[in-house]
């Protein structure tokens, strides 16, 4: 069984290939550069004297031979185009899979001055980018996206059963855990049904990684639990050269982030995130914090994680009034994204690695442009105003988070003036079995609640509305009327 980087060409296989091969003490194999050896000239010589079906055909059999005959531990970066080759698909069966993803611009910057035979002309390289795509991710195990933020750049990895690729965890992992011990910390149902102890460390094998839990649910969410966390943190020496490793819901995830950021005035953190809300959400973008009894999420900082590490497999033990609950982020995700993503939710498709893999795209391309909340950011919240307010009303007790964002997006989408998007949501949530009716509090007291919202700049706050699935206004203005009818239709 081999680690295979696949992607498109400036994607980074090589670079990838030779860092995860560096950790697992072996050099990594790049099929181009072993194909050009054979040949005794390069792939752009050989293209110009026998053309790229020639090419291809050399390029398959050298490939299948990598493949067919690769060591345990091996790790192999493939030319971009071989896995056009149905030979070489099938020889990938059984490897492990890593798609690099790249943006085709970023693509293009990277290989226009090279060599490459298929990165002369710009509208080829792209339209070639665009055919690819669907091949890549069909074959792929594990897909690395790469996030970017004003401070800081990570991967984001997602796939079925990546957390038990034990033999690979070392090289895929976002720190290198030969320098810098993981310190991990989960709530108590996580860390039961997901054992930390199988994505410890290979060496020394066995070993069990230090492990501190906090009892599940949003009641843990608070300033006492950061300080059960520093404390521990402080009693097993953990150093600023070693990170924090978040494995469970947007709870742990919030709050281990909140730690790795103020222990030692900062640690890197890596999340491992378990349920939706956290693997389409919640473990992107760097905002972390706890709560107050007074207000929700209402001190925090923000620090990017050193990268997300994203098992879907993980999701199966998911109790279902969670697993729906969830499913409203990635409701809320389609809202904002519009185009294919939403058409996939509002079909009602299960929930699958792409969903996941596109919910990600959408969050970390708005995180992108506005890591602080400054503008592009805020329409993040489309239904949290509300939902915010009606969580707190209710004292975090009658409602799951999701839940309560669910209530948040039909009042959303009634103070947008868009009816029939909003008669297709209340199906969604209800054949997701989500709660419809606003129980447990008052019109009057989810309206004040709103009033306590953090994006409240001055007198009023502002809310994010919605034009069409896709097209999102922020910083709208809201009557207190309007409001007040909003929330009313949800009693
Ligand atoms: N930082 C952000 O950008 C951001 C974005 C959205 C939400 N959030 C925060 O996320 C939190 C909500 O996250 P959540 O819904 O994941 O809640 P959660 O972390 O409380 O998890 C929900 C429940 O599921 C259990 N659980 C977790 N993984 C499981 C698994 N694989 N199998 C079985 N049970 C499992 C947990 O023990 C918990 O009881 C809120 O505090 C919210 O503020 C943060």
């Amino acid at each position: 069984l081999a680690l295979v980087f696949i992607g498109f060409m400036g994607s980074g296989k090589s670079t990838a290939a030779a860092a995860a091969a560096a950790r697992l003490g072996v050099s990594a194999l790049d099929s181009d550069r072993v194909l050009e050896e054979q040949l005794g000239h390069s792939i752009a010589t050989e293209f110009q004297l026998h053309g790229e079906a020639a090419f291809r055909n050399r390029e398959e059999g050298t490939v299948c031979a990598l493949l067919d005959g690769a060591d345990p531990l091996a790790v192999i970066a493939l030319g971009g185009g071989s896995v056009l080759s149905a030979r070489v698909r099938a020889a990938l069966k059984g490897h492990l899979v890593v798609l690099l993803e790249v943006e085709p611009a970023l693509a293009w910057q990277r290989a226009q001055d090279s060599q490459r035979p298929l990165a002369r002309d710009r509208e080829q390289f792209f339209a070639l980018h665009q055919q690819r795509r669907g091949l890549y991710e069909e074959i792929a195990d594990v897909t690395v996206l790469w996030a970017r933020a004003a401070s800081g750049e990570y991967p984001v990895l997602v796939g079925r059963g990546l957390l038990g690729a034990r033999q690979w965890l070392d090289a895929l992992w976002p720190v290198d855990r030969s320098a810098s011990r993981g310190f991990f910390i989960s709530d108590e149902t996580v860390a039961a049904l997901h054992p930390p102890a199988a994505l410890g460390t290979a060496d020394p094998p066995g070993a069990a990684p230090a492990l501190v839990t906090i009892a599940p649910g949003e009641r843990h969410k608070t300033l006492a639990s950061a300080q059960h966390v520093w404390k521990w943190l402080v009693l097993h020496g953990a150093t600023r050269a070693d990170h924090l490793v978040a494995l469970g819901g947007g709870v742990v995830g919030d709050l281990a982030g909140f730690c790795a950021a103020t222990y030692q005035r900062g640690v890197p953190v890596v999340q491992l995130p378990t349920t939706v809300v956290a693997q389409v959400d919640s473990a992107y973008g760097g905002k972390t914090g706890v709560d107050l009894p007074q207000a929700k999420n209402y001190v925090g900082v923000y620090h990017q994680p050193a990268g997300v590490l994203v098992d879907p497999d993980v999701l199966r033990t998911l109790p279902p009034r969670e697993a729906n609950a969830g499913w409203v982020e990635v409701l809320k995700t389609a809202l904002i994204a519009g185009g294919e993503l939403w058409e996939r939710v509002a079909a009602d498709e299960p929930l699958d690695e792409q969903t996941i893999l596109a919910c990600a795209r959408t969050k970390l391309a708005v995180v992108a442009e506005d890591e602080r909340d400054g503008g592009r950011r805020q329409v993040l919240n489309l239904g949290h105003t509300v939902g915010h307010a009606i969580e707190t009303a209710t004292t975090y007790t009658c409602y799951r988070h999701g839940e309560a964002i669910g209530l948040g997006l039909l009042a959303a989408l009634r103070l947008s003036e868009l009816p029939e998007l909003r008669a297709q949501v209340y199906e969604l949530l209800r054949a997701h079995g989500l709660p419809l009716r606003l129980e447990s509090a008052g019109v009057d007291e989810v309206v004040r609640m709103t009033r306590r919202d953090k994006k409240r700049t001055g007198a009023s706050v502002p809310f994010v509305l919605l034009r069409a699935p896709g097209d999102v206004e922020i910083g709208c203005r809201v009557e207190d009327g309007a409001l007040r009818a909003a929330v009313a239709e949800l009693l």
